[in-house]
């Protein structure tokens, strides 16, 4: 105690008392301010686990994508939205998210369609809504789609196809997505698969599934894609919720679309779900961004109407 300052005062047991004192004042005072700090960065892995079981979270950020403020052509015989920048519509703010590169709500008049056209290194599915489409390629198919079935066409070193409306009376409703494969060169393929409405209600099917998170299954299995992209669909009464289980860890992106019933959003009514403190109406998407895996994720009916809708659960690399 010697070479302290204290030593140099008249009595130096009292002063280091007193000075014993401060730093046990000091102590304590540290010690009250760093439990709340302590337990908080204890308490944050856990808070980020349960934050993810709901969609309230502050840690999700919910972008709504409106359905009137979607690229929109209406070329009489097709009237379509684009999500993201497709044909004549382009917005550099909307271009893909993680690999989803296209989703188009397309309605196409009877008795017209898609000419031939080609395609290659991207993935393609159409999930059709109502009505019938034909799908034609160069890997000699053929067929007649309808509500529930989902045809995928994997291109890539190339295919062409053409899609049709071969019926008179009826035009056919579907939205066509696609997605930027993770390896070039891929041998063309082709795959349809039909997702009962009894599959769908109150319950989330997968529909798509990247082949790595596949694995071997079959039967019943989605359709695999060589993407890290899953999409689910569901049919979902007023009321009712469903809960999606983030696929994989880490940070993920995840995109809601609900299906529209008409061609344009009801201004009443309608089919309506909620994620967070977000309502979507027909025709709405959503960006979810701060998605961590695992975790999950909430969805509610809260229309006065069954609400379809699909849910992509995807890696954050851009396509
Ligand atoms: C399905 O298409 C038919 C024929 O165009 C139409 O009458 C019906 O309202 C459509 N249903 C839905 C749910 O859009």
């Amino acid at each position: 105690m010697t070479d302290k300052p204290t030593s140099e005062q008249s009595s130096p047991l009292i002063s280091t008392k007193a000075l014993f004192a401060t730093l046990i004042a000091a102590l304590a005072v540290i010690l009250a301010l760093f439990a709340p700090i302590r337990n908080s960065l204890s308490r944050l892995p856990k808070t980020t686990i349960r934050s993810m079981s709901t969609t309230s979270s502050p840690a999700l950020k919910i972008t709504k994508r409106p359905w009137a403020a979607r690229g929109h052509a209406d070329h009489d015989w097709l009237y379509t939205f684009h999500t993201f920048s497709f044909a004549s519509y382009y917005d550099p703010r909307y271009e893909s998210y993680g690999p989803l590169r296209v989703i188009n709500e397309d309605r196409v008049k009877p008795s017209t369609g898609f000419g031939t056209h080609s395609h290659s290194e991207f993935l393609i599915w159409s999930y059709i809504v109502n009505g019938t489409l034909e799908h034609k390629d160069s890997l000699g198919n053929l067929e007649n789609l309808k509500r529930g079935e989902v045809q995928f066409t994997s291109a890539g070193t190339g295919i062409r196809h053409s899609e049709y409306n071969r019926n008179r009376d009826d035009e056919v409703h579907f939205l066509q997505i696609w997605a930027k494969p993770n390896k070039k060169g891929l041998k063309p393929h082709y795959e349809t698969k039909k997702f009962t409405d009894e599959m769908k209600m109150d319950k989330l099917v997968r529909i798509m599934e990247y082949t790595d998170r596949l694995g071997d299954k079959k039967g019943d299995a989605p359709i695999g894609l060589q993407a890290d992209l899953s999409m689910d669909a569901s049919i979902l009464s007023p009321g009712k919720k469903v809960t999606h289980e983030i696929v994989a860890d880490g940070p993920r992106k995840v995109f809601l679309q609900v299906v529209m019933s008409k061609r344009a959003q009801p201004k009443e009514g309608g089919a309506k779900i909620k994620i967070g403190d977000t309502v979507l109406g027909e025709g709405d998407g959503a960006y979810v961004e701060g998605v961590h895996g695992p975790g999950k994720i909430e969805v509610e009916s809260v229309g006065e109407k069954s609400a379809e809708f699909l849910l992509f659960d995807m890696g954050v690399y851009d396509a």
